[in-house]
């Protein structure tokens, strides 16, 4: 038989369940989810309407693909449009029987190329926290914000392509079937005076959150006051269906929790999420998670309060191009 050789093109509409296969055989540990079909990858990825075949490249050995990277954009700041000027690398996966052999390399080379003609100025593997419009739901937990950290030897891979770390998102679970919520007076205080308010209202958000949330389930949460109405808190869930043959459990991620300037520092972030948490548990949800910029101590100390504990870290990886 003729000995293969492992060739790279862009991608092909007949592609998916090929790589679809290599997904499920490439160990991408508990932020990737399993046992989806092939609709999955094209209502998150390939049926987007900035995806382009032409940042997408495949590694292939005759027919059976055995590598891609997926090179793209984040958004501008008032997430309208696709920045072009800020290229990342939303995925990037190579067999595990094909590893040591310079196939990653040769996919991030060609995912650089591939930016740098489009007009970006740097690249970033990874993306970062509400910088990738792909694979959210089905990578990294609510949204794809990095690469796990024990996953895969991103710093002894990336290092010598000249990338320096870039940003790091800490993954938070809560269990809710385990432990009791915390209880204070304050806390009691707040549920006194404050209503929650649920609504499926999301229509206010922009381009890019609908681009990446709008195939879950997503809902929002605002903390008032019962005299008054103000809003003291507010947040969104977003359903996590897409992991329940991975994880065993129905989860949900919570995400955009935020309190006025104003009233910070008396407790209302917590109430809101604990208030969050309690509704959930209701409806059986499990698990929430929630992921938070590793240099943002606030939310961290929050989530903490509320009984969250860190599953993962996700990474990033950057270079000027
Ligand atoms: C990270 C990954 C892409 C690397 O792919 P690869 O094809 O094995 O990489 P290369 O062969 O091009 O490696 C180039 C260099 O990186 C370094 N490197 C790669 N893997 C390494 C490892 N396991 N240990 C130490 N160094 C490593 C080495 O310096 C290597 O050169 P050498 O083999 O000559 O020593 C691959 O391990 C992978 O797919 N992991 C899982 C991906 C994942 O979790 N993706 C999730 C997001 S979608």
């Amino acid at each position: 038989m003729e000995d293969l050789v492992v060739e790279f093109r862009t991608f092909h509409n007949a592609d998916p369940p090929e790589i679809l296969k290599l997904w499920h055989a490439s160990n991408l540990g508990p932020s990737a989810a399993e046992g989806f079909p092939c609709d999955i990858f094209e209502l998150f990825v390939f049926s987007q309407p900035f995806f382009d075949r032409n940042g997408f490249f495949v590694a292939h050995e005759g027919d059976r693909i055995v590598g891609f990277v997926h090179a793209a954009f984040s958004c501008t700041k008032d997430g309208t449009a696709l920045n072009i000027t800020d290229g990342v690398i939303s995925a990037l996966v190579v067999h595990p029987e094909f590893r040591r052999q310079g196939v990653g390399t040769q996919l991030v080379v060609l995912a650089e190329h591939y930016l740098a003609d489009k007009g970006a100025a740097s690249v970033e593997v990874g993306a970062g926290l509400d910088r990738n419009g792909f694979y959210n739901g089905i990578y990294g937990g609510h949204q794809a914000s990095g690469f796990a950290n024990e996953i895969a030897p991103w710093t002894e891979f990336l290092t010598p392509l000249k990338f320096r770390p870039g940003s790091s998102t800490r993954i938070l679970h809560r269990d809710l079937t385990m432990g009791r919520d915390p209880v204070s007076a304050r806390l009691i205080r707040h549920r006194r005076r404050m209503n929650l308010v649920i609504t499926d209202r999301v229509a206010d958000m922009p381009w890019w959150w609908h681009v990446r949330f709008g195939q879950l389930d997503a809902l929002k949460f605002e903390l008032q006051e019962r005299q008054g109405k103000s809003v003291a808190a507010s947040g969104q869930i977003i359903g996590l269906d897409v992991y329940v043959p991975k994880w065993g459990v129905r989860a949900v991620g919570m995400k955009d929790v935020w309190v006025p300037e104003e009233v910070r520092r008396h407790g209302y972030g917590l109430s809101l999420v604990l208030e969050i948490c309690r509704r959930l548990r209701e409806q059986s949800i499990q698990v929430i998670e929630a992921q938070i910029d590793a240099d943002n101590a606030a939310a961290y100390e929050l989530f903490t309060d509320a009984k969250f504990e860190q599953v993962q870290e996700l990474v990033t990886f950057r270079r000027e191009l």
